[in-house]
């Protein structure tokens, strides 16, 4: 059972199989929020094609390959919902329509802009697409009034755009028309009392600007646990006049950087090639930790070394215990036991963590109809909830035509 009523939102690439690096830095903060909110999580397949708009060939199998990794690490589609970002028309139509009012200044000055055009200088991205990825991203997230948004430090100016944008769209489009009757229906499912003491509060701020008034009104809005966020954000509006808030600001979830090691010791990354896939084979990450470099001083078996210089100690400060890392420091300063010894507990530990893994990710291969119809049923739900938001928006925007 979730614990919060607050939606969690986040996507990722479809860049191909995952590594252990993306489970330790993101799958295993996901698999927690999971049971504490209800979370959407996707794969954002046009977010691809911004820097990668001329192979689209991969983007397919990169997809069913995330997902199998995302369920194999544990996201459970019976709690998150899970869905492609192309499945669902309505994130087009909001990036559409908010790129009308999106001045092109904001976006130039997103520092990732820059950033990614002179890292991936290989590449032709004086595009409009490549411009627009914030405002896609935007899109995203606002399209599902998402509250909380788990995503790494690099995202963060993503997050600061998206919250700029939300602002100017409400007070551009905030004013219903029949925005007062709204609010009042709103204000009754509280129950009569509430209702009566938010309207008494909110004669009180707006008329003598009372700002205890005020105060004693947002907290009966905060624990009316029955409204839901379209109301509670319709009656802050009412009471501050502010008008209606049509698309929420998020919040950034900041996702603690993955300290996981790669096999020499960098951060592990695809583009240093020092990576150990989620479902990797058994064989494979025992001979890839068997060939891991370590302390060069200690060439034989007889010298000492120093775990501070030894990428493979960087892993048992992952996977080890107190115990085992104390009895490798010690036994690797005298020189007590072998690298291979030492690595053994390493390669122990990354095996259990992955046979889970590894197991659940096997009853998904046998039956690939199984993750199609996950995504199926995940496409539909958030479909719904996109269009719920879409509805609201066209109407502000007066773009209904009914
Ligand atoms: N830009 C994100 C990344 O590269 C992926 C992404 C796209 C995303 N849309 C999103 C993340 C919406 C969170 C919310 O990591
Ligand atoms: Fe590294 Fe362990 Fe060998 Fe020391 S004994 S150099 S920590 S692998």
């Amino acid at each position: 059972m979730t614990t919060h009523t607050e939606r969690v939102l986040s996507g990722m690439r479809p860049t191909g199989k995952l590594h252990l690096g993306h489970y330790h830095g993101v799958l295993k903060n996901w698999v927690a929020l999971q049971d504490e909110y209800p979370c959407l999580f996707f794969v954002a397949d046009w977010h691809a094609l911004t820097t990668h708009y001329e192979e689209t060939r991969d983007i397919e199998h990169f997809t069913i390959d995330m997902l199998i990794d995302w369920l194999a690490a544990g996201i459970d589609p019976e709690k998150a919902t899970l869905f492609i970002q192309s499945k669902i028309v309505q994130h087009a139509e909001l990036h559409l329509l908010l790129s009308m009012m999106t001045p092109l200044s904001w976006l130039e000055r997103v520092p990732t802009y820059r950033d990614q055009i002179e890292k991936l200088a290989g590449r032709d991205l004086a595009t409009y697409g490549f411009l627009g990825y914030p405002l896609l991203m935007s899109a995203d997230i606002l399209i599902y009034r998402a509250d909380k948004v788990p995503v790494g430090e690099d995202q963060i100016p993503h997050i600061e755009f998206t919250r700029e944008l939300a602002r100017r769209f409400n007070h551009m489009y905030g004013s219903e028309p029949d925005f007062e009757e709204k609010a009042k229906a709103a204000a009754k499912k509280m129950g009569g009392r509430a209702a009566r003491r938010l309207e008494e509060l909110r004669v009180r701020f707006r008329q003598e600007g009372d700002a205890a008034a005020l105060i004693e009104a947002r907290a009966i809005l905060r624990e009316a646990g029955s409204l839901s966020q379209t109301d509670r954000e319709r009656l802050a509006g009412y009471l501050e006049g502010t008008g209606k808030t049509i698309l929420p600001e998020p919040t950034a979830l900041l996702t603690d950087a993955s300290r996981m090691p790669g096999i020499d010791g960098q951060k592990m990354s695809k583009s240093y090639g020092n990576t150990i896939s989620l479902r990797e084979d058994e064989v494979s990450v025992i001979q890839k930790i068997r060939r891991m470099p370590t302390d060069p001083s200690r060439v034989r078996r007889s010298d000492v070394g120093d775990p501070e210089k030894c990428p493979v100690w960087r892993l048992h400060l992952v996977y080890s215990d107190d115990a085992c890392r104390e009895w490798a420091q010690k036994a690797c300063r005298t020189a007590g036991i072998g690298c291979l010894e030492c690595k053994q507990p390493v390669i122990d530990a990354i095996l259990a963590e992955q046979g889970p893994m590894r197991e659940r990710a096997r009853a998904y291969i046998d039956k690939p109809s199984r993750v199609r119809e996950i995504i199926e049923e995940g496409n539909a739900k958030a479909r719904r909830l996109a269009e719920e938001c879409m509805e609201d928006v066209r109407n502000a925007m007066s773009l209904n035509h009914g």
